[in-house]
């Protein structure tokens, strides 16, 4: 079956009051449009058509794809014309599935059911809700069969008490389309051309309209201001967080994660409250993340353990190291194995070697560490002359002095002891104490000021 699918995205999203178009406001760190984007395309749909109309640059600007066919509506005259806008675009296909770029949650299982139960018949998706208002009603005749569509602003008293609702989203059989389109009028109390209007004309032309529903009623909700929206990250990251503990992952509070991106992961993670999941993130078996850490685009390896308050960004964390708590992992920080990274610590584009240690008050900048070394506590890498980054490289076995300060391009040889306290422009030799520190004095007899007392 060739299947074309239409993303109505043209409306203007005034209760947002926003700046930003509503489809490009973001769940779980994707703009709207772009969950529905995804869906559709999981679909494997002949082709996708944007219907777009509202700061459409901007959309177009954030939302890429070479499988987007986009269509302009320049003035917003309803779901029906929003189509029709669209059929121009869409060559011939078998059936057409309409969603909308503000109703980010539906799901693939439940696109697929609409698309099995509909074959090359009409196919719509309803909700059953408590609180109908709002919404188009589904009128069904005596015998059960949906007959047509009433919007709430056109519905009369006892149609406004049908709790069945039109979520909009409509399977639709592509050689009747044209026809159907054509004939839409909009005299009724929007001035609207409804697309649900095209139901009555199937029926009229006994062409059977099956009904499916989602599993989850919030499958079917829009977005149309910033309450709504709250409510669907929180829909949704509670989605995501039962998919991680199906999956087998702890997480000590399902309320208190927040996935911006995608998580994969081993057997036997844990994870704490807070926890801020960005971009990919891949965590091997065994790994605990403490409280309030954020994790963007970073791997860490089997049995690590991040403790809590850090942030860790495009950087590598070896299997079976410590950090935090409070360390700050920046961009092309690798810890190679079993490291020690404690309070305070920032690391950036450095290799840590294995079961090195850099547990204090520390920052290490374009560096190399070699195995086994112990980085002192208020040890800074003075990498930086105010041009150009330079080099620090630590042989095996060093021992770097609390409160050193190694100002790079500078080699710390292979078991060379750097004492406390020193200031390191030129190599140290292997093996070897190197330090720079004036001589400890005693000053006999001095006094300390004193305040003279306030009389
Ligand atoms: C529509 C349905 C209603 C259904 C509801 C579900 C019609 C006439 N009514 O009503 O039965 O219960 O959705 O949420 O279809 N859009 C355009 N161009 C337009 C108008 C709308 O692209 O000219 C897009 C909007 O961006 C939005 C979607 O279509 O994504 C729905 O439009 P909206 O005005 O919100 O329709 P409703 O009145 O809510
Ligand atoms: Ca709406």
């Amino acid at each position: 079956m060739k299947l074309g699918i239409v993303i109505l995205a043209a409306g203007q999203g005034t209760r947002m009051k926003s700046d930003l178009p509503k489809v490009l406001h973001e769940l779980a760190g994707r703009p709207l449009l772009q969950h529905v984007i995804d869906t559709a395309r999981v679909l494997d749909p002949t082709r996708i058509v944007v219907v777009y109309g509202h700061a459409g640059e901007r959309v177009r600007e954030v939302i890429q794809g070479e499988d987007l066919v986009w269509a302009e509506q320049e003035e917003q005259l309803g779901t029906g014309h929003a189509l029709d806008q669209a059929l121009p675009h869409l060559g011939e296909m078998d059936q057409v599935l309409v969603l909308y770029g503000d109703v980010p949650l539906i799901t693939e299982q439940t696109l697929r059911r609409l698309i099995d139960s509909t074959g090359q018949d009409f196919g719509l998706l309803t909700v059953t809700l408590e609180n109908p208002a709002g919404y188009g009603r589904v009128q069904r005749d005596p015998n059960g069969s949906v007959s047509s569509i009433v919007e709430q602003k056109d519905a009369s008293p006892e149609q406004l008490l049908i709790q069945e609702i039109n979520t909009g989203i409509m399977l639709l059989p592509y050689s009747r389309l044209k026809v159907w389109l054509d004939r839409l009028e909009n005299d009724n109390a929007q001035g609207e051309y409804y697309l649900t209007d095209v139901l009555a004309m199937a029926v009229a032309e006994d062409i059977p309209v099956r009904v499916a529903n989602p599993w989850d009623p919030v499958e079917a909700e829009g977005v149309n201001n910033r309450v709504q929206l709250a409510a669907l990250e929180r829909a949704l990251q509670r989605r995501q967080a039962e998919a991680l503990m199906v999956n087998g992952v702890t997480l000590r509070d399902p309320a208190r994660i927040d996935v911006r991106g995608t998580l994969k992961h081993g057997r036997d993670c844990v994870l704490d409250v807070n926890v801020i999941i960005e971009g990919e993130v891949h965590l091997g078996d065994n790994v605990r993340i403490g409280a309030n850490t954020v994790l963007r685009d970073c791997q860490v390896h089997d049995r690590a353990e991040i403790l809590e308050n850090c942030v860790i960004e495009q950087a590598e964390v070896g299997g079976g190291s410590r950090v935090g708590p409070f360390s700050r992992l920046r961009p092309g920080a690798m810890l190679v194995g079993n490291n020690h990274v404690g309070n305070f610590v920032e690391i950036k584009k450095s290799d840590i070697g294995e079961g090195s240690k850099v547990n204090h008050l520390t920052y290490v900048g374009d560096s190399e560490i070699g195995t086994g070394v112990n980085i002192g506590a208020g040890t800074i890498t003075c990498n930086y002359d105010g041009a150009n980054k330079h080099k620090t490289v630590i042989g095996d076995n060093a021992f770097i002095g609390s409160n050193t300060a190694l100002v790079a391009p500078v080699n710390i040889g292979q078991g060379a002891t750097i004492g406390a306290g020193s200031v390191i422009g030129k190599d140290a030799p292997d093996g070897e104490l190197t330090l720079t520190r004036a001589k400890q004095t005693t000053i006999p007899n001095w006094q300390r000021p004193k305040k003279t007392p306030k009389k």
